[in-house]
């Protein structure tokens, strides 16, 4: 019997793992033409930056751990692309497929394409037209070296044109951190059941309780830009309580800066960075969130909860256009306008997007089956 083309899947940081699940389910569907191979580069290594969501969601153990850790973003990515060739050289896969944004995406998209190796980039086109965020660098470089690129919503498609990627080699497909999100609504972890001892604080109110989270390096490197958002914060939560889960990049900006102490009040309840099923559980329960996050932008727009994004632009238009987005940046008055506006009106309710209905990993893998089965 002939072997099945291998798609060798890699992820790296925490946003991936969400994205990577119902791919790797697809792919491994016991009728599936293809067979899969998941490289894990260990960007994000920490129990609860790794561990949490391989468990809850599923994802199958790594068949590689590069084990590259954290570094500079050179030292990052050269490690990652020394780590990950001769992989590549031993299982000589049919093509390999990169999610998102992060460092590891363009690592290994790079080192794949200079190996004549196919390329497949999911959550392709999304630009912020900000090249001081890395992850932009990151997307306008690994768009331009990929030969199937998956989108999630309809501009992405626009932005590729532009860039002069030829149509046949867009594919819009739909949202797999929505997959992921539905597949996991009714196993969500309960607010109550998360907060524990401080559920009373959050849940006890009636004007309901607020998820902030930040962690871009545009928010929280700068002290000053730190010091100001959290003491907005501070203010926001006279008006409502907030539950905070810290990343390890802001919680050592944090006490770096001595801001520690902005954060030490009843009325805001932090905590390490939480499980998937956790942190699902408390945005479906918020009245309100307020992020820097790529993927939270989007997993509130399909929860139909608001969200207000503390930077000063998006790459997911989508959640501002049609979903429950509203782009506030770092201007505090703005921030706690848009919070005072949602407790007085309700904020957006928005609409699901198209295609962001559970299916697509379906939608990916049906085409890799078609494109790289046929040549068995
Ligand atoms: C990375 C991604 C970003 C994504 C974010 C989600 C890039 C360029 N950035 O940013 O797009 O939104 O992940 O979390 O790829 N650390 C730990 N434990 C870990 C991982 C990191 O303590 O498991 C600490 C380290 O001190 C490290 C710092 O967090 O230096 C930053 O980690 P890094 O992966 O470099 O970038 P993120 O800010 O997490």
């Amino acid at each position: 019997m002939k072997k099945k083309p291998l798609i060798m899947c890699v992820v790296g940081a925490r946003p991936n793992f969400m994205k990577i699940a119902p791919i790797m389910a697809q792919l491994r569907r016991p009728d599936s033409g293809l067979a899969a191979f998941l490289v894990h580069t260990g960007q994000h290594y920490d129990a609860e930056m790794k561990h949490q969501f391989f468990d809850q969601l599923g994802i199958p153990e790594p068949d590689v751990d590069l084990g590259v850790g954290s570094g500079s973003h050179a030292q990052q990515t050269a490690e990652i692309m020394r780590r990950f060739e001769p992989v590549l050289d031993e299982h000589h896969p049919a093509a390999i497929l990169v999610v998102g944004d992060v460092n590891s995406t363009i690592a290994c998209a790079l080192v794949a394409s200079k190996k004549g190796i196919k390329v497949l980039h999911v959550e392709a086109g999304l630009r912020s037209y900000d090249r001081a965020m890395p992850e932009e660098v990151n997307r306008v470089l690994t768009d331009q070296i990929s030969d199937y690129l998956f989108t999630t919503e309809r501009s992405a498609q626009e932005n590729l044109a532009r860039e002069g990627i030829p149509a046949d080699a867009i594919h819009f497909v739909g949202n797999v951190m929505i997959d992921t999100l539905r597949t996991n609504l009714t196993r969500a972890i309960p607010a109550a059941k998360t907060l524990g001892k401080d559920a009373d604080r959050v849940l006890g109110g009636a004007v309901g309780f607020a998820i902030v989270t930040l962690h871009r390096p545009s928010n929280v490197d700068n002290p000053e830009v730190l010091g100001t958002l959290l003491t907005s914060l501070r203010r926001v939560s006279d008006s409502i309580p907030l539950v905070f889960p810290v990343h390890p990049r802001t919680a050592s900006r944090i006490t770096a800066g001595g801001f520690d102490g902005l954060l030490n009040t009843p009325r805001i309840v932090r905590t390490a960075p939480l499980g998937y099923l956790e942190l699902l559980g408390l945005m479906q329960q918020a009245r309100i969130v307020l992020t820097d996050s790529g993927g939270i932008q989007e997993e509130t727009t399909a929860l139909g909860v608001p969200c207000i994004t503390m930077r000063e632009n998006t790459e997911r238009p989508i959640t501002v256009t049609d979903g429950t987005n509203t782009i506030v940046g770092i201007n505090t008055q703005k921030i706690e306008v848009a919070v005072a506006d949602v407790l007085q009106s309700g904020g957006k309710t928005g609409r699901i997007p198209e295609y962001w209905d559970g299916r697509a990993a379906e939608r990916i893998v049906a085409i890799l089956e078609r494109e790289f089965s046929s040549h068995l």
